[in-house]
């Protein structure tokens, strides 16, 4: 079906009607790329890392039209301590890129076990995913510390893939677009519009990742409408679409092409698929 006609019947089912949709309707060109990431988390032995990067650019390699897309990025996110190694396994790529899982905003002294913008740039990382639940949930991180986090990633010219989403009891007490709105205010909306055009943003519903209950594509299509028309409001139509939106929560090599499907959703941030070469690689495939 027509992307036209998709993006006409959601909004027939969810009875609201975008203002950005007439953009897209008039078939304007968008700049926004297509993102798949992977969050390696705390996992892998070096040995490991380096095995799982190999066989992944091994099957790379026999899917040329995965790496010759110019609107398609492919992001892993392995553990600080082999960011270096996997960048010198990915660099030959054009299209594939490394990100650390964190960041420390200072630039540098006495902040023992931390890790600057300027280290992680320094050993070829090109993303930095900033406020994941987990950090966020187990080490606290509020609004302020994640905002310094971004203008720290952005002073370096990294990207930031700044993940927002409502935990199970704010959704079902229908806080989740409050909830969203406050993420994206408290820590994003303080930028200025040529900073925020280069922040990625991953939706990452807190009930979904990790637990096998993904969000249907539904739920996450009007998340992600909801957080265009946000951007909107705040940076204008053009700049709310030139944002990657991506989707995150037990995303996985069955239910990515329907969720990929959506017009709102421009990629996943993929937590336990993205360890598997076959489901990883299926991932990729679904987004084209
Ligand atoms: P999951 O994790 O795909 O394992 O649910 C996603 C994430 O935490 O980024």
């Amino acid at each position: 079906m027509p992307l036209k006609w998709k993006i006409i019947l959601i909004n027939l089912f969810e009875k609201r009607i975008f203002v950005h949709y007439y953009l897209l309707l008039l078939k304007k060109d968008f700049m926004r790329k297509k993102i798949i990431a992977g969050n390696w988390k705390m996992n892998k032995t070096l040995p490991e890392a380096i095995l799982l990067v190999n066989e992944i650019c091994q099957e790379l390699k026999a899917r040329p039209e995965l790496i010759n897309i110019k609107d398609l990025e492919i992001v892993l996110a392995p553990p600080f301590v082999y960011l270096n190694e996997c960048y010198k396994l990915i660099h030959e790529f054009p299209n594939v890129f490394v990100a650390s899982q964190n960041c420390y905003p200072e630039e540098s002294g006495a902040f023992t076990g931390e890790v600057s913008v300027n280290m992680i740039k320094s050993v070829g990382a090109k993303y930095i995913i900033i406020g994941h639940s987990e950090r966020r949930s187990y080490f606290k991180e509020d609004y302020l510390f994640l905002a310094r986090k971004v203008l720290a990633a952005l002073k370096h010219d990294m990207k930031p893939i700044f993940c927002i989403g409502e935990v199970l009891n704010e959704r079902e007490a229908s806080q989740h677009f409050e909830v969203i709105r406050t993420q994206l205010q408290e820590s994003l909306f303080q930028l200025n519009v040529v900073d925020f055009e280069q922040v990625i943003i991953a939706y990452e519903p807190v009930w979904a990742i990790g637990t096998g209950r993904t969000a249907s594509p539904q739920q996450a299509q009007e998340m992600h409408a909801y957080i265009r028309s946000l951007i909107a409001e705040k940076y204008g139509d053009e700049t709310s679409q030139n944002i990657s939106l991506l989707y995150g929560g037990s995303c996985n090599a069955q239910n990515a092409r329907e969720l990929f499907s959506m017009p709102d959703v421009d990629g996943g941030l993929i937590g336990g698929a993205s360890l598997k070469v076959q489901d990883f690689i299926t991932i990729i495939e679904s987004v084209i």
